[in-house]
């Protein structure tokens, strides 16, 4: 249930008892997730000023080196959980192995997995676009008590129970599910509080949108080539209207609110495409589907994908449902 004026805290313990396992603990982690996110929205407002106050590529006060923001996102999100004892593993697109984490007391008896992309969007920095952070959550299925193991992140990314993303935007706004429908809380900076301003978030079936990095064309796959060249045609609301900032957050963010579809296939030089399967697509591919949209690899569903290492990278097809249902009939036609 929502409201006027709802505050995203209020709306986390309101919301607590759909939660099928709810003992506090999802609520507690997406507490934390709440303030790491106003951290790091603070440190991206401040990346223009590196330069003018001189201190990037220098050592701080502590003799540590000035270090890139998608690095302190990673350290920010990690830290924030850890000092919270909130999580048993994390695994980050910053850390080529996942990481354990050691509870205070009781050893290791959190219960959630968390996996993301602390800054997605990264090379948008120095020109002043929107970038954002992207998790995924599952529940552990080795026994609590004991360490992580790699098991408990390959699951596929039907089993999330929790998933979101932050944009850091013109404003910034925190979206996310836990498996009954997406709602989106925008910061009052002034204050530090997030509000439920994007109740019940969904994708129209169609939209006026495709968004695919057509410098890439010549690579793509010829189903793909086609389909770019029927969103470009006379028809039916098109010719679409082409949209690609090259943040994936801000991408599926405007889609979804406008309507659209997003692509990010593979290549005659990337065969799997770029795109991260379990932090960058699965927990999209969660959200996409709570908002009545449709997630694949362009033949079968990404939530159904059974990963098989950390890092690994699927092509994306997200959106609109009838507009990636159109994408696939192209992609198996080929
Ligand atoms: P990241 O900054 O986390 O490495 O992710 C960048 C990704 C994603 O945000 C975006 O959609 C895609 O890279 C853009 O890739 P191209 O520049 O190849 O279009
Ligand atoms: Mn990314
Ligand atoms: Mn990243």
């Amino acid at each position: 249930m929502s409201r006027k004026n709802q505050t995203l805290g209020e709306f986390i313990i309101e919301n607590q008892g759909e939660f099928q396992y709810s003992s506090g603990e999802l609520s507690r982690l997406i507490n934390s997730i709440r303030l790491a996110a106003k951290v790091v929205n603070h440190q991206v407002n401040k990346a223009g000023l590196v330069d003018i106050t001189g201190t990037a590529g220098e050592t701080n006060i502590q003799g540590e080196d000035q270090q890139k923001l998608d690095v302190m996102a990673n350290e920010t999100f990690i830290s924030t959980l850890t000092n919270r004892n909130i999580v048993c593993g994390i695994a980050s697109e910053e850390n080529d192995d996942f990481i354990t984490i050691q509870g205070q007391g009781e050893d290791h008896n959190n219960k959630y997995v968390l996996l993301m992309d602390p800054l997605d969007g990264s090379s948008n920095i120095d020109v002043n676009v929107s970038v954002g952070t992207i998790f995924s959550i599952y529940r552990r299925i080795t026994p609590a008590g004991t360490p992580v193991k790699l098991e408990d992140f390959l699951q596929p990314g039907r089993e999330q129970v929790a998933a979101g993303y932050i944009i850091y935007g013109t404003s910034t706004m925190l979206v996310y599910t836990t498996g009954h429908g997406v709602n989106g809380f925008t910061l009052n900076p002034a204050i530090g509080t997030f509000y439920l301003s994007h109740p019940n978030m969904t994708f129209s079936e169609m939209g006026p949108i495709y968004s695919v990095n057509e410098g890439n064309y010549v690579h793509f796959p010829e189903g793909v080539k086609k389909y770019i060249k029927y969103c470009q045609e006379e028809g039916e609301g098109r010719p679409y209207t082409s949209r690609y900032i090259g943040s994936l957050v801000s991408d599926i963010h405007r889609n979804m609110i406008k309507g659209g579809i997003y692509i990010y296939p593979k290549s005659s030089r990337a065969q799997n495409g770029k795109l991260r399967l379990l932090y960058e697509c699965n927990p999209m591919a969660f959200i996409t589907e709570q908002a009545g949209g449709k997630a694949s690899d362009g033949f079968t569903r990404i939530l159904d994908i059974k990963p098989k290492e950390l890092h690994e990278r699927v092509p994306f097809f997200c959106g609109s449902k009838l507009m990636v249902e159109k994408a696939e009939e192209f992609m198996s036609n080929e």
